[in-house]
């Protein structure tokens, strides 16, 4: 079995990678594909090491049923790079920073997490942790679509597999 190994990134670790962690973790689970995945996130700074998420994070997740309380931050390693099979950006500039601090081999692995919904027209989760709660509700619609985007891509007709088990046995 191909186990896919998915690293979130963005600034702190505190806000969008770990909302964005959460909300796939959680798509999966609900797609009984946990085993079939790794998933984790980090932050490109350290200054939250070892704090669990903001907690207007943990509400806006929460919200949705998917509790993101027990992460914890942590900043980006080198061995990340080697480690995960794809490693996804927030924004432009948490994209363009893993790309200068990555050695070149490995930048094929480096993506925008929003190119898997390009329904949304935008390649930012803008930074929610200087703003109001509804920026964190924003964030949410984002990172959402995109985890739909981006289990499709890896694993095309999941959804579809899924329903017809639930209407078959159900
Ligand atoms: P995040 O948000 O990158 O989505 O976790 C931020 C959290 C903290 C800081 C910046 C962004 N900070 O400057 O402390």
């Amino acid at each position: 079995m191909t186990r896919h190994r998915i690293l979130f990134v963005c600034l702190g670790n505190i806000c969008r990678s770990p909302m964005a962690e959460g909300a796939f973790r959680r798509l999966v689970a609900e797609r009984g594909m946990s085993d079939c995945f790794e998933i984790d996130s980090a932050g490109l700074g350290n200054w939250h090491e070892g704090q669990a998420p903001d907690s207007r994070a943990q509400q806006a997740a929460m919200r949705r049923g998917i509790d993101i309380s027990t992460q914890s931050a942590r900043q980006l390693r080198p061995d990340d790079f080697s480690r995960f099979d794809l490693i996804l950006a927030m924004d432009a500039s948490n994209h363009g920073d893993l790309r200068q601090l990555s050695p070149k081999n490995v930048h094929g692995k480096i993506r925008h997490f929003l190119d898997f919904a390009p329904q949304t027209g935008t390649r930012e989760v803008p930074d929610p942790f200087f703003g109001e709660a509804e920026g964190f509700e924003h964030a949410l619609d984002l990172i959402d679509a995109a985890a739909e985007g981006l289990l499709e891509a890896l694993v095309p007709n999941s959804a579809v597999a899924k329903s017809g088990t639930q209407s078959f046995s159900g």
